[in-house]
């Protein structure tokens, strides 16, 4: 972690903060979801951290899935694709969203729609991150674990070209912004 932690030394939310945020978030969950029959899709990869610590703190009977979508790239705004579906059906099932960071909405809106198309019994976002300074497209989420400025961040998921994922804080990345 020596290396790491030099290249990222500027943190941002702190591991403790983290693992507090998200037994409150897993606290509402069991509220909301008791009863019901709980599906949490999450967002490769970024939201795989996140996920398993709230899954680990969520009491109920649940099933976890995976979707992932290709990066739009800057320019092309709103061309996503699925690379990776669900494996399960989720008709007539509580479907939550997990993701890591919610920035201009577009992955989300995106993902939203494709889900709804398949007629689950409700659906809703749990984010860790939100990122208001750039929204493009309107979402509501449900849950949401830290609002953050417009600064580039890293770890607990969040990746810089695939690097930084295992960080266990959320970290601004030392040299430079990387949001343009
Ligand atoms: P959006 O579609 O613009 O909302 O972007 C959301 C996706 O971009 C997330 O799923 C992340 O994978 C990625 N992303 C956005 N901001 C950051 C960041 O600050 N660090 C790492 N990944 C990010
Ligand atoms: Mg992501």
């Amino acid at each position: 972690m020596g290396k790491m932690k030099k290249e990222a030394e500027m943190i941002l939310i702190k591991r403790s903060d983290l693992q507090r945020r998200v037994r409150e978030l897993a606290e509402e969950i069991n509220r909301d979801y008791k009863g019901k029959d709980l599906v949490l899709v999450g967002v490769l990869r970024g939201a795989v951290f996140f996920l398993t610590d709230l899954a680990r703190n969520i009491n109920l009977p649940l099933t976890i899935d995976f979707i992932a979508i290709s990066r739009y790239k800057p320019g092309e705004k709103g061309v996503v694709r699925l690379v990776k579906d669900l494996e399960e059906s989720i008709e007539g099932k509580d479907v939550l969203l997990v993701e890591d960071i919610v920035d201009t909405g577009l992955t989300l809106a995106y993902l939203y729609r494709n889900l709804q198309a398949r007629n689950p019994a409700s659906l809703e976002v749990c984010t860790l991150l939100n990122r208001p300074a750039r929204r493009i497209a309107k979402i509501s989420l449900k849950y949401v674990g830290f609002d953050i400025p417009d600064v580039f961040v890293i770890g607990y998921g969040l990746d810089y070209e695939e690097k930084f994922r295992n960080l266990s804080c959320i970290a601004i990345p030392k040299e430079k912004a990387y949001l343009e």
